[in-house]
């Protein structure tokens, strides 16, 4: 059998032009024609057109479907005597408002194009293979990020879950139904899973800095989501003196630009990118000002601090304002470190790097559920993410393909490949 240190993909690999094709019919869905961002909320037409093209590609390949209650899907490869816990592999399908066309799909299409591979290869699982696709990933509709994984891992409950509000009131439950799903139905789909692998796009310049085209994640960064709420007194922009006003665009003003300061004194991370405003008229002193904090550290107890002290200071900001704050955390993700030995499982055959990531995932909330896990990125020449100029090279998206065909073989194979070497998935 060749190395596959040694073996070069992309000598008369026609997996090459399954990608291409899958990544040319996934395109045009849910794309602005003003931006050309990705608006891929769940449940939304431009979201479920991608949820029938899984379909579409699984059925193509013979894979089975499962769905859970939630939305989530996995296709399996199911192969006769395969025997032991499944692999799984895949990522999401949704995106950010105005998102890119990678962060998600590229590892859902990867996937795809890594069975062909395999298959094309010759190769026979030991064990099932399954293709996954989470729901909500980036909790752009309903404000929770990695819901679906969350909600099949049972780290949320579903009476919460249902609860769940997009900004123009829709209740998650209410979305569930509409899509035809019951939710009292649960998930199985992890039931017999023994790890997960994500192929993903770098969403920063570590691998562009190492030269290194594919690389694997060490660890996910904390980070949360905070909303702030800023009262004050809404009045009339031209006959209220300014030093009577009690503004709350002035409170929250401050306390973004101590966000800023906080984060880059700590080395860290912090970002408003999201703010209502009430009740938004050019000649009207707000009455409410609601901010959502994005908060990112290197520890534990770093997010935590920096989120007090970008508090502390919006609250003695509030006092010299007139005005109220209050601050709720909606979400917060501990620290995720991967398995060190399946992460140098797969790295080090190829001397892959290993690096971490400031960016959320599925397979941090998989991780975190005690499912061994592991994740490749994709080297992104500018970094930019969550923004329709976020970009991946044509070769660099091929040498993930064969990187994760590489992973899954090693992953599922029956027996040891090479002398001395076993599968990283017991
Ligand atoms: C998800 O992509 C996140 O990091 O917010
Ligand atoms: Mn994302
Ligand atoms: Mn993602």
């Amino acid at each position: 059998m060749a190395s596959r240190v040694d073996r070069d993909p992309r000598c008369g690999w026609t997996g090459s032009v399954s990608f291409e094709e899958m990544w040319r019919a996934l395109a045009p869905v849910g794309r602005s024609a003003t931006s050309g961002g990705y608006f891929r909320q769940p449940f939304t037409p431009a979201e479920r057109e991608c949820a029938d093209w899984f379909a579409a590609e699984a059925a193509a390949r013979g894979l089975t479907l499962e769905y859970d209650g939630f939305g989530n899907v996995v296709a399996w490869w199911d192969v006769p005597g395969a025997s032991g816990p499944a692999v799984l592999t895949g990522s999401h399908l949704d995106s950010v408002l105005d998102g890119g066309a990678y962060d998600g799909p590229l590892g859902v299409v990867s996937s795809f194009a890594a069975v062909d591979l395999l298959r094309e290869r010759g190769f026979v699982p030991g064990r099932r293979i399954g293709i996954g696709a989470f729901v909500e990933e980036e909790g752009s509709r309903f404000g929770l990020a990695c819901l679906g994984s969350r909600l099949a891992v049972g780290a949320v409950a579903v009476a919460d879950a249902e609860a769940l509000t997009d900004r123009d009131g829709v209740r998650l439950g209410d979305a569930w139904a509409s899509a035809g799903l019951d939710p009292a139905a649960g998930s199985k789909l992890l039931a017999d899973v023994g790890c997960f692998v994500e192929l993903h796009v770098e969403q920063g310049r570590d691998l562009v800095h190492r030269d290194a085209a594919v690389g694997v994640a060490s660890e996910i960064w904390p980070h949360g989501r905070y909303r702030f709420d800023f009262a004050g007194e809404a009045n009339h922009a031209g006959t209220t003196r300014m030093e009577d006003r009690r503004d709350p665009m002035l409170t929250y003003a401050m306390t973004a630009l101590a966000a800023n300061k906080q984060a880059r004194l700590a080395g860290q991370r912090a970002t408003f990118g999201r703010i209502a405003v009430e009740p938004n008229g050019t000649n009207a002193v707000p009455s409410h000002v609601t901010a959502w904090l994005d908060a990112r550290c290197s520890t534990d107890a770093g997010l935590a601090a920096l989120v007090e002290e970008i508090s502390r200071q919006g609250l003695a900001r509030a006092e010299r304002d007139g005005t109220t704050l209050a601050v709720t955390a909606e979400s917060v993700s501990k620290s995720v470190a991967f398995s060190s030995s399946l992460a140098a499982t797969i790295a080090d055959p190829h001397g892959w790097p290993v690096i971490p990531t400031q960016a959320g995932h599925d397979a941090g909330i998989l991780s975190e559920a005690g499912i061994p896990t592991a994740m490749l990125f994709v080297r992104n020449p500018t970094g930019v993410s969550h923004s329709p100029a976020e970009f991946a090279p044509m070769a660099d998206c091929l040498a993930g393909v064969d990187a994760l065909a590489d992973t899954l073989e090693r992953l599922a194979c029956k027996f040891p490949r090479l002398s001395g070497e076993t599968c990283g998935c017991q």
